[in-house]
């Protein structure tokens, strides 16, 4: 099967939604995904709605796309549920990537340690929840899309040399 990395955003914001907020961390995760050479499948702007998401993940999962990027809803507000909904769809979790994006933010603020974002695996997609700051997508995802490359490789039967030293 020839490579073509699909990716899809969901963000997860209830002022967004209505329109009163631009999507900044969206757009930027757009941004850095298709400079990767990442082909954009679906962007949607969701209210904080724990069922709405469920709903979302598993349409994207059962449509194969590779990578679904959630961005908001993974701190301490009420209807801050984006962590909830995906550990209810994901059948394997990846906790090396959220710790790796925890690292390597505390570095720049103590409040990294707020985000209680997830990453796991749902059939043929993986699935990353970034905090919704345009500044922490941008930390995060330029840090880890190397390594979540190279998983997306090995999920799809892509990479059939991964060397295991
Ligand atoms: N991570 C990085 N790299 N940079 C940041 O500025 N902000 C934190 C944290 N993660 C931040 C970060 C803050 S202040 C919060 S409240 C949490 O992400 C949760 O954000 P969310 O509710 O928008 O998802």
């Amino acid at each position: 099967m020839d490579k073509k990395v699909t990716f899809a955003v969901l963000t997860l914001s209830d002022s967004g939604y209505k329109g009163e907020r631009e999507d900044l961390s969206g757009k930027k995760i757009i941004e850095i995904c298709q400079n990767r050479g990442f082909f954009l499948s679906s962007y949607e702007i969701l209210p904080d709605e724990k069922n709405l998401l469920i709903e979302k993940l598993i349409e994207l999962s059962n449509q194969k796309i590779n990578l679904i990027l959630t961005t908001g809803g993974t701190g301490f507000s009420e209807r801050d549920n984006t962590p909830e909904a995906t550990k209810e769809v994901i059948e394997k979790e990846i906790p090396g990537i959220p710790e790796a994006m925890r690292t390597l933010s505390l570095q720049k603020t103590n409040r990294a340690m707020l985000t209680r974002g997830l990453c796991g695996i749902r059939k043929k997609s993986i699935i990353l929840n970034l905090p919704g700051s345009l500044k922490a997508v941008d930390e995060c995802l330029n840090f880890v899309i190397d390594p979540l490359e190279h998983g997306i490789d090995i999920l799809m039967g892509w990479d059939k040399n991964c060397a295991r030293t």
